[in-house]
């Protein structure tokens, strides 16, 4: 089977937001505690961070972290994780049936962002409060100083405002599942006066508005049109979730589901434009995409505690999804569909980032290491950084449940001109076949590889585990040559590639 792809210097999308290789960060099982913060392990730094996750986090270099929710944001009071952490109140998380010790709040995560060097995105709770404590919020974390919320910060050991730019207005608000949920007008004149009031403080920021939790919710996409009629002018992105899902265990119409993705994409950035257009605006709003992951291995165990059959136990094993092979392919694919759309997805945050749902996996007392998808978030976020091509692809396809016609072969390409490189990165979603992939190469002279990395397994469930960290892990790639200005590339069956190219 062959595939063909035009990669021309001119043709462009847009250049690519560092900040849609963001992540997530949530008070959420052992997301926080024993993910980021262990005292008592033996690589914790003198704030009691792990050292191991801390490492693994920086290799990502990732660009924004989103905190401290989700979920438990919608009845998290803010102040209860400052201040002298003896006197911290421990709560209860009604989102997820769990305690809070409070023994993490916005310092430490400030200072972690700090040590990983990363940016910090916070949302303010719209659920079980509102106005008034967001404009507080923001006075304690931003402002220099002279106020009372900046002395309190400054009286709990931060002298210098952090000076957070990225705000996001409430979390899910369409879900019936979140504290305070709201139909679509009353959360859409909360958030305008939210914004509003933030902005009195400071016109600078870049507030997020809450779009729909997923395409399937019945009040989408009138939801973001109705939020953004109420919001359009006051905030600078709407965001977007979606998780994905093998339930039936039929891997081609998983890996199909990367075109609902690209739909819902599409369909919210056109409501933008309905919205702009009935408003007369000059001004453009973008899709913070805050919330992508695959999420569904760890549903069954969960049950009992969402369930409150546990009791309330503090940070419990929870959303701890163990990610195979075929997971690999999934996030390639999304990570390509963001690419693809960085003319209108400006933020993203793989959902999440230790523990819960994600890349990285710790043990009390134990290990850290990379899960599956690690290396297709890597190689995206070290490596995507640049211009998107606008590739004209041409691969046979397949039906499924989402289209009638997937291609195979999905692929994205990145022209880096500061460093002078092209990066391409291409999924092979084929079951059995082997597809050669000819890329033209326009525009772009004397190309050589400077690295090819190749992820595929005979079997689509394999993991890694504590004992067994690399079962599924990058090797270099032999297969791929470049002849004056093409460049082949033999893609095995379910297989992720990234190939670089130096010109
Ligand atoms: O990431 C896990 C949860 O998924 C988040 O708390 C929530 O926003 C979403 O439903």
């Amino acid at each position: 089977m062959k595939a063909s792809v035009i990669a021309n210097k001119e043709y462009t999308i847009s250049k690519i937001d560092d900040r849609v290789y963001g992540a997530f960060l949530e008070h959420l099982g052992r997301a926080v505690y024993e993910g980021i913060y262990e005292p008592d392990h033996p690589s914790a730094d003198k704030d009691g961070m792990r050292g191991d996750v801390i490492d693994l986090v920086k290799k990502l270099n990732v660009p924004v972290v989103r905190y401290p929710g989700g979920n438990f944001v919608s009845a998290y009071n803010w102040e209860d994780g400052v201040g002298p952490r003896e006197e911290r109140p421990v709560r209860l998380d009604l989102a997820w049936h769990t305690s809070e010790s409070n023994a993490v709040g916005v310092h430490e995560f400030a200072d972690w962002c700090a040590t990983v060097g990363t940016e910090m995105m916070l949302a303010v709770n719209l659920g079980s409060r509102g106005v008034d404590d967001a404009r507080n919020f923001l006075e304690y974390v931003n402002h220099p100083g002279g106020s009372y919320w900046s002395d309190l910060r400054i009286k709990n050991g931060r002298k210098e405002p952090w000076n957070v730019k990225m705000w996001c207005l409430g979390n899910e608000m369409d879900g019936p599942w979140q504290v305070g949920h709201k139909d679509a007008d009353e959360y859409g004149k909360l958030a305008a006066n939210t914004a509003r009031a933030m902005r009195m403080f400071d016109k600078s920021l870049e507030l997020i508005v809450c779009g729909s939790s997923n395409s399937d919710m019945a009040s989408y996409p009138d939801w973001e049109r109705i939020v953004l009629e109420h919001t359009y002018d006051h905030v600078d992105h709407i965001s977007l979730h979606m998780y994905f899902a093998n339930r039936d265990d039929n891997t081609p119409n998983y890996l199909g589901q990367a075109e609902k993705l690209d739909t819902y994409i599409e369909t919210v950035a056109s409501t933008i434009k309905q919205v702009k257009a009935k408003k007369k605006s000059k001004k453009d709003v973008y899709i913070s995409f805050d919330e992508w992951n695959v999420w569904y291995h760890s549903n069954k165990k969960d049950r009992e505690i969402l369930e409150g059959n546990s009791g309330w136990p503090h940070a419990p094993g929870l959303l701890e999804d163990i990610y195979n092979f075929e997971d690999v392919l999934m996030v390639g694919l999304i990570l390509n569909t963001f690419i693809r759309r960085s003319d209108v997805v400006k933020i993203a945050c793989i959902a999440q980032l230790v523990n819960v749902i994600a890349p990285i996996m710790t043990e009390k007392g134990g290990p850290a290491w990379a899960q599956t998808i690690y290396y297709p978030y890597y190689f995206a976020s070290v490596y995507g950084r640049g211009t998107a091509l606008q590739l004209v692809t041409n691969s046979p396809g397949y039906e499924t449940t989402h289209d009638k016609n997937t291609a195979f072969v999905d692929v994205s390409g990145v022209h880096n001109e500061e460093d002078g490189t092209l990066t391409f990165f291409l999924v092979n979603r084929h079951t059995s076949e082997s597809i050669e992939t000819e890329v033209s190469l326009q525009g772009f002279t004397n190309a050589s590889i400077i690295d090819h990395q190749v992820m595929t397994h005979p079997d689509l469930k394999a993991v890694n585990t504590a004992k067994n960290q690399e079962e599924v892990a990058p090797k270099k790639g032999t297969g791929a040559k470049v002849d004056g200005d093409t460049l082949s590339v033999a893609l095995p069956p379910y297989s992720y590639q990234m190939v670089r190219v130096k010109i």
